[in-house]
């Protein structure tokens, strides 16, 4: 059963040809749309979560990640060129291994992307609130994160309360208010249809290279060859989980996957697209990383009692807290503006406030681009009667899908309010490792199933990559913190509940109405920012 309802790849098709979404975009756009997608919040902010994981073995850390994303997105690109539509992972897999399946990644594709959007919220309320300090307004703690609120949680719950859990309910705040603010905004805009022009993109795009290169190009002379050792204080452990959480500094990249039906040639342009945007920032990654661990150091830092602190803890805000406020230079790893900070320390005070405005100006548009693809996640589950109709209802004047944008708006608000950072990507990265590893799954099973189809761009050495995909998706997935890997089970067992009491019976598919009905609500779907 759990392998039925297979929506046919040529009912697929035909949905994309009677759509006929305008093909305007080229290699270079697309590549330009996946760079945008994809710097953000990862290497701007946890770039220093990373560090207090694996020290300066980080650096491994971000090749293991990149590595990983290579190879799904070779995966990725022969399904996107197979099946150029909107709908990503979700539409690939309910084409070859039906529908349940592809309802759990379209289910896991929300963690992905509404959790990922609060996360990249949270990385601008960093950004915005270290800017306004640097012009003399002081945004108070208690309205700038939810540290205080997640160690009285924590305290409740029966933790050990220890010196740095006490200084963070005395230091650390309530809620988010900026994080707040943006996601309403980016919601806001999202309903008024305001979606980003491809010029946009372009200099949003152009800031964040500009930003990136000047880092590097500030760190990378003055870098001390003793910041490198101890190299790896954590060991093997400390590597792969700095891998498994800096894996959200390149998600992203499959939004390039779901513009396949506005562009020209998707066959030629979709995978160099996806592979070119992911290798421009693999680069841009390595290098960064370097310079930051060059310049300033990058150890961990311990408890009282010597223990590595998790980032992100309660405990950690208290300590890095407590190390300040002896005097001492914030340690990278204690950042919440990693990039800025650094060159903040090395004395380039007023290039570090503009790499901060960078931040600020851009990462608005990589909300926009994840709250987006949330809704066009949900846009195509409805189309193919998985979700309420009603989700997918159209504002009269706006012309915007608002019920599914303002839910996806709360669901992201919320979460960014009183959570931080680190603990988003997390619990983002569960999601999309579990729909990059179908994508995996499915490119072999396809290859089975129905070799003969043709394969615009093949993934080489599929029986090579795809298994390495699988492999490098569970590997990332074991080595999350166990909270976020309790997240993804937890997530799908609500899916599932959901799947077999409302959704089963009301598929298209299960009623045989593929066909019929898919123009209803597709017709409806906005643009994908940036390609108009
Ligand atoms: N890769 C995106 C970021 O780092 C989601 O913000």
């Amino acid at each position: 059963m759990i392998f039925g309802r297979v929506k046919s790849l040529d009912a697929i098709l035909a949905t994309a040809e009677k759509k006929g979404l305008h093909r305007s975009l080229g290699a270079f756009q697309l590549t330009m749309l996946g760079v945008g997608a994809v710097i953000g919040t990862g290497i701007f902010v946890l770039t220093s979560e990373a560090a207090q994981k694996a020290g300066p073995g980080m650096l491994i850390s971000f090749m293991i990640a990149g590595f990983v994303c290579a190879v799904a997105a070779l995966c990725y690109s022969e399904l996107a060129s197979m099946v150029p539509v909107s709908g990503s992972a979700y539409t690939y897999t309910y084409a070859v291994t039906g529908e349940v399946l592809a309802w759990m990644v379209g289910w896991a594709l929300i963690l992905e992307y509404a959790v990922g959007a609060s996360a990249v919220a949270v990385g601008w309320s960093n950004h915005a609130v270290g800017l306004l300090r640097g012009l003399g307004l002081d945004v108070p703690a208690v309205i700038s994160n939810g540290d205080a609120l997640m160690a009285k949680v924590q305290i409740a719950f029966g933790a050990t309360v220890t010196p740095d859990l006490i200084t963070a309910t005395q230091v650390g705040g309530y809620f988010n208010l900026p994080a707040v603010i943006i996601s309403v905004l980016v919601t806001g805009l999202l309903i008024l249809g305001t979606t980003e022009s491809a010029r946009v993109n372009a200099v949003l795009v152009a800031i964040k290279i500009l930003a990136l290169t000047a880092f590097v190009m500030l760190t990378i002379p003055v870098l001390k060859a003793e910041n490198f050792t101890p190299f790896a204080p954590t060991g093997a452990t400390g590597v792969l989980g700095a891998a498994a959480s800096i894996f959200f500094a390149y998600v992203g990249f499959d939004a390039v996957s779901t513009a396949a039906e506005e562009t020209k040639n998707p066959q030629r342009n979709v995978p160099i697209g996806l592979i070119a945007s992911l290798g421009i920032c693999t680069l841009f990654y390595i290098l960064v990383a370097s310079g930051a661990i060059g310049a300033m150091g990058a150890q961990p830092v311990t408890s009282l009692t010597g223990a590595v602190l998790a980032p992100g803890s309660a405990e950690m805000a208290g300590r890095c807290a407590s190390i300040v406020g002896g005097g001492a230079v914030e340690p990278l790893v204690c950042s919440k503006e990693a990039l800025v900070h650094v060159l903040d320390t090395i004395g380039w005070h007023s290039i570090g406030r503009l790499v901060g405005l960078a931040a600020v100006l851009a990462l608005p548009s990589v909300v926009l681009m994840m709250m987006f693809g949330q809704t066009r996640v949900f846009f195509v589950m409805a189309r193919d009667g998985l979700l309420p109709a009603k989700l997918a209802s159209v504002h009269p004047r706006y012309k915007t899908p608002h019920v599914v944008t303002a839910v996806t708006g709360v669901m992201v608000t919320i979460a960014a309010a009183i959570l931080p950072v680190g603990r988003l990507a997390d619990y983002s990265n569960s999601g999309t490792l579990f729909a990059f590893m179908m994508v995996a799954i499915s490119v072999m099973v396809l290859r089975l199933k129905d070799p003969s189809r043709k394969r615009p761009f093949r993934t080489p050495a599929v029986w090579i990559i795809a298994p390495l995909a699988i492999v490098g998706c569970i590997g990332l997935y074991v080595s999350l913190p166990w909270l976020a890997i309790l997240v993804l089970p937890i997530w799908g067992g609500i899916g599932l509940l959901v799947y077999f009491l409302y959704s089963r019976s009301r598929s298209h598919v299960g009623r045989g109405l593929d066909e019929v009905n898919e123009g209803l609500v597709g017709d409806l779907e906005p643009p994908v920012p940036g390609t108009e």
